[in-house]
């Protein structure tokens, strides 16, 4: 059985992402450092597939202990979901998202190459793209200067495992995801959101569940159909399953090239008030918000070409804009039992 190390594991999309690897047999163990999520998960992870995933409590930024780790357990692959996410967050504390995100990142790989490990999948995001010139987004997009030190690390990230697999024997895909949303059907797993949720489908459900006054539209003034910008939210179920297909991809080494990454999305734009709309249909709650100043480094649009993920991942996103917020909607009430 081979044995998965997902780093972040506790996290959104690194706890579907175990679920879905254990449903497919794999062994995982989980490093988390719970400074983003809560022990609860491994619990309701097990409550899910009948298995507990080993954990460690790991902080990647100390490179002893990421050293120690790899002394002490045998890994025939990683997933790394470890990184700190907040686009505005990074913006008045850059330091912290290079120490975190870039210095987890260089143990890491540290560790695997002076192992000889094998199978590195990592956490990207379609902000690499910036405000792209083109729609849908595809892989030969242009890289546009960050916005912000998160994704800047993302996109540095990108090029440090890059330079990695040109110097040595590692293998590597990059999931640029856009945006993921929802929960898993079981409503034992989903977002746990610390603080006031910076992303608009957390905020729509505390909004509905009355922790939050009402949601505030970010500029209704966007060249779209109705003035509010577009994005491709995907099934966080959808998205773990496409970490599934990337690693088999490298296990079966179908990979033409050592480093690839793909877009991941369902190839579909939906707009802030579209979002509503459709919430409103599953909810049946009338929701309450209003329109306000756009938020500065957002883009218009960005929805991908679904295309290479399809054909080299033999992946596509299955669930519907309907069933995530119908999830998401169902796990907040479950949080406020
Ligand atoms: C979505 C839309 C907002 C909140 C970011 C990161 C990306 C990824 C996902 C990590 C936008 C509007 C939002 C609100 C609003 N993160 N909005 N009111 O900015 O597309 O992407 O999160 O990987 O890397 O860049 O997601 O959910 O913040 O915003 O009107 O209270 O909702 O303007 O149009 P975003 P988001």
């Amino acid at each position: 059985m081979k044995r998965i190390l997902v780093t972040g594991g506790l996290g959104f999309i690194g706890s579907h992402t175990v679920v879905e690897l254990q449903k497919e047999g794999y062994e995982v163990i989980i490093v988390d450092n719970l400074l983003n999520t809560s022990m609860d998960v491994l619990e309701n992870i097990r409550s899910i597939t009948g298995i507990k995933p080993t954990y460690v409590n790991l902080d990647l930024r100390i490179k002893e202990a990421v050293t120690n780790f790899f002394d002490t357990n045998k890994i025939d692959g990683v997933i790394h979901f470890a990184a700190f996410k907040a686009v505005g967050e990074s913006i008045h504390k850059p330091l912290d998202y290079y120490e975190n995100n870039l210095g987890s990142l260089v143990y890491l790989l540290q560790e695997m190459v002076a192992r000889n490990l094998d199978n590195f999948i990592f956490s990207s995001s379609c902000t690499v793209y910036g405000e792209a010139d083109s729609l849908p987004i595809n892989e030969k997009a242009p890289i546009k200067p960050a916005l912000s030190p998160y994704g800047n690390t993302k996109q540095i990230g990108e090029e440090i495992i890059k330079d990695t697999c040109k110097a040595y024997d590692l293998n590597a895909i990059s999931l640029r995801y856009f945006n993921p949303i929802g929960a898993h059907e079981s409503i034992k797993i989903g977002e746990l959101p610390l603080g006031v949720p910076q992303n608009l489908i957390p905020f729509i459900m505390q909004t509905a569940a009355g922790i939050r006054k009402e949601l505030a539209v970010f500029g209704d003034d966007y060249p779209t159909t109705d003035g509010t910008a577009i994005r491709d939210y995907i099934h966080v179920v959808d998205l773990a399953k496409a970490h599934i297909a990337a690693l088999q991809r490298l296990f079966d080494k179908k990979n033409p090239s050592k480093f690839e990454f793909f877009n991941i999305g369902t190839g579909k734009g939906s707009s802030v008030l579209e979002v509503i709309n459709v919430f409103e249909k599953v909810s049946g709650l009338s929701l309450n918000y209003k329109i306000v100043a756009r938020r500065e480094g957002d883009v218009t649009a960005a929805y991908t070409d679904t295309t290479m993920a399809n054909k080299a991942l033999n992946w596509k996103a299955e669930r519907s804009l309907e069933e995530a917020l119908d999830a998401a909607w169902k796990w907040q009430q479950a949080q406020q039992k």
